[in-house]
């Protein structure tokens, strides 16, 4: 049995799925499961709610985990998590995590590695780049409604991923052997800048999309008016000024190597999802 945290999510739903069309015994753990997705073995699952943790995990192998954007305390929530994994016998976990993220002690993703590194429980960290599907989500309204990209990352090259070929590492993460104890840095195939990105996406969608870089006060408060925790902002204002600084920009080969093909390019994934913005 496999244990989905984020089941809905950007990573986590495409995990799922291909965990399920390859025939995988999956739990999928939602906060608020609806009847149908009950029926399909779901579980309610709150991470910052412990008693949910026992039931989540009974029978439970392996695990895919996640921490949700908003939840910034993490030796309150993820860390008692990881210990009931290992009360219940969870032998791996595969971790979503930041690229870069061993050398940024500051950041949430970090903290739960060095947790891992020392549960006994065999990891496989997921070093991420930015997703591309931030276009579409942290972005999107933005683009759509705004036709701007607004983010304080300056000039500063970002090596964007697709987010299904981050799932699919999981998911052989999750099935093979081989990748106990590792840490992959999932990275796409070029580094880009915001400017391009915008440039990108202007040819795609047939209209100027502008990338506007704000003050780190000014991206603060227009995350705040969008509803996201002063945490969350924090959080994200930081990653942000390490695209700014080139922290961002490595292109490994990780992607390629584990998947044996290259990585989505950022053009084809625009083409491939250009209705998201004209909707
Ligand atoms: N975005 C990037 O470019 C990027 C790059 C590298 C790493 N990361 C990391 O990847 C992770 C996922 O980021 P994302 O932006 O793509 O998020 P996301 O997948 O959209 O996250 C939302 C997911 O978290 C679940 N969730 C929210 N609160 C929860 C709670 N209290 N308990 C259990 N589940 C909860 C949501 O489930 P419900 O349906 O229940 O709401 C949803 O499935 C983050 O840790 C992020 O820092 C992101």
């Amino acid at each position: 049995m496999i244990f989905v945290t984020g089941a809905t999510g950007t990573i986590g739903a495409e995990v799922l799925y291909l965990l399920k069309t390859s025939d995988q015994v999956v739990r999928a753990g939602i906060r608020q499961p609806t009847v149908a997705q009950l029926a399909e073995n779901a579980i309610a699952f709150d991470i910052t709610q412990p008693a949910s943790f026992g039931p989540a995990l009974a029978g439970v192998e392996r695990m895919f985990l996640m921490r949700p954007p908003a939840v910034t305390n993490v030796a309150e929530t993820l860390f008692p998590l990881i210990d009931a994994a290992k009360a219940s016998g969870v032998h791996q976990i595969v971790f979503l995590s930041l690229l870069g993220a061993e050398k940024l002690s500051f950041v949430p993703h970090r903290k739960v590695e060095i947790y891992l590194q020392h549960s006994g429980i065999d990891y496989t960290f997921l070093r991420a780049s930015f997703f591309m599907q931030n276009l579409q989500t942290a972005h999107g309204a933005e683009i759509r409604q705004r036709r701007e990209i607004l983010v304080p990352a300056g000039n500063g090259k970002t090596s964007f991923v697709d987010g299904n070929d981050i799932a699919a590492v999981a998911v052989r993460a999750l099935t093979e052997d081989g990748h106990r104890n590792q840490a992959y840095d999932l990275t796409g195939s070029e580094a880009l800048d915001y400017p391009t990105v915008a440039a990108l996406l202007s040819l795609e969608l047939g209209y100027p999309i502008v990338y506007r870089h704000p003050s780190l006060r000014s991206f603060l408060s227009y995350q705040r008016s969008r509803g996201v925790t002063a945490g969350q902002a924090l959080v994200m204002a930081a990653i942000y000024t390490t695209a700014r600084f080139g922290m961002a920009a490595r292109v490994t080969n990780d992607v390629a190597r584990l998947l044996g093909r290259p990585p989505q390019s950022l053009q084809g994934y625009l083409a491939q999802h250009r209705q998201a913005w004209l909707d």
